[in-house]
């Protein structure tokens, strides 16, 4: 395993994080449902693929009360047992449902600490924070809490989770000596969010930086359309796709540490391997050249930024809007209109729905990725129902 310098800690994280958020599930997800939504978490399974990644080095493990409707900090718990939780620095988060007044601060961490079967929690992370959660948990006293929290060795850092517009990362980046903090990131999202300049900046002012959804939360480890997979066959050195995005991220010194969510044994393999390979200044100027010309490749086919997270879900109206953007995504990127209807399970449904909208908004005011859901769904309807669809 490689290790890396975080933030202003004298500690040296692993490159490759283990993210507790897409754990291997006992049934099959069905459409339209997130791993990270499914509770009925294959415990046997994770237990084995966390441990085996701590025993190759991995030593930071991410979790947060939500994921897996509350079952991946319990699994999580279990898989520290026997001397594994000494090994790993643990974070999780605070998120939001739990903390409502000033009080629920110490009852919601006595519940993490509980369901983690630990005495502290190393990184604390205000969770995703967007601009009107942000206000609320300042006029809350978070951080006068957390330094109580801190000073009776509940926890051990404080940082945070990001999900909003860079000058407001910078400003919150401003407000606190934090430790670190974890932005979305990966070669196709460099100008969103913080992105590469928020990166920068963080860096810049001594904090540590943790990856989520390096892979697009898969998106970018499937095989690749024709076009993105005729750049990556150029290249001398052959890789997976997962293995370019995770190399494009550790080859940046910024990077403290890139979290992936794995969901089975072998992709914890895989990752770990590419972790083991992985360096700053790595990748030469010409693999460079091609991820950034896979980017604009994906770009030119894959319309609409959505990652599947759900937050916009349940749309009163029941538009499974990821679902929708997928299908319509999907058909855009490899060229499907005009193959029928009945070529895809999921089209007649997504067709429908589309036309459900009406504009309420709701959908928009929580999408971390900021897209114009109504927008967009009127041009997926215009599309999917257009005459050679
Ligand atoms: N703070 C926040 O708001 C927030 C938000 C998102 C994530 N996070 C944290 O960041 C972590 C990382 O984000 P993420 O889970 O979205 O990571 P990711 O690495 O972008 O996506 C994980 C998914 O990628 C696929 N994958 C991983 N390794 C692969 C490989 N070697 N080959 C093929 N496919 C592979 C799997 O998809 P399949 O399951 O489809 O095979 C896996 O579920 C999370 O687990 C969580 O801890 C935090």
């Amino acid at each position: 395993m490689q290790y890396r310098k975080f933030g202003r800690l004298d500690w040296q994280g692993s490159a490759l994080g283990f993210g507790a958020m897409r754990l291997p599930t006992l049934e099959a997800r069905p459409l339209g449902v997130s791993t990270h939504e499914m509770a009925n978490v294959d415990e046997l399974v994770a237990i084995d693929m966390i441990r085996a990644a701590i025993d190759a080095g991995v030593n930071y493990v991410d979790t947060a009360r939500p994921y897996h409707q509350g079952q991946s900090e319990i699994v999580v718990g279990k898989a520290l047992r026997d001397g594994y939780r000494s090994k790993i620095k643990l974070a999780t988060k605070l998120s939001s449902g739990w903390v409502k007044k000033e009080e629920d601060f110490d009852t919601n961490l006595d519940a993490q600490l509980e369901r983690l079967q630990t005495d502290h929690i190393d990184m604390y992370l205000l969770h995703g924070l967007q601009d009107k959660r942000w206000r609320e948990l300042q006029a809350l006293g978070v951080f006068e809490w957390a330094e109580r929290a801190i000073a009776d060795g509940r926890i051990g850092h404080l940082g945070f989770s990001f999900h909003d517009e860079l000058p407001l990362f910078r400003e919150i980046v401003d407000a606190y000596d934090w430790t670190s903090c974890q932005i979305l990131y990966n070669y196709m999202d460099i100008e969103f969010q913080a992105g590469m300049e928020g990166l920068k900046y963080a860096a810049n002012k001594g904090l540590a930086i943790t990856i989520m959804e390096p892979l697009r939360g898969g998106q970018l480890a499937r095989t690749p359309p024709q076009s993105v997979a005729e750049i990556w066959n150029e290249a001398e050195i052959q890789r997976t796709p997962a293995d370019w995005a995770l190399q494009w991220l550790w080859n940046q010194p910024e990077v403290s540490l890139v979290l992936s969510g794995m969901s089975t044994p072998d992709q914890v393999a895989q990752n770990v391997a590419s972790a083991e390979r992985s360096g700053v200044g790595s990748l030469s100027s010409r693999e460079l050249g091609l991820v950034d010309r896979a980017r604009e490749a994906f770009r030119s086919l894959s319309p609409i930024p959505c990652t599947d997270c759900k937050y916009c879900q349940p749309c009163p109206q029941g538009v499974d809007i990821p679902r929708v953007f997928a299908t319509y995504n999907q058909k855009v990127m490899y060229g499907e209109q005009g193959a029928g209807i009945t070529a895809f399970s999921d089209y007649g449904r997504s067709a429908k729905q589309s036309k459900q909208c009406i504009a309420c908004g709701q959908c928009e005011a929580v999408c971390p990725q900021l897209i114009g859901i109504i927008e967009w769904l009127k041009t997926v309807a215009a599309y999917l129902t257009a005459p050679n669809a």
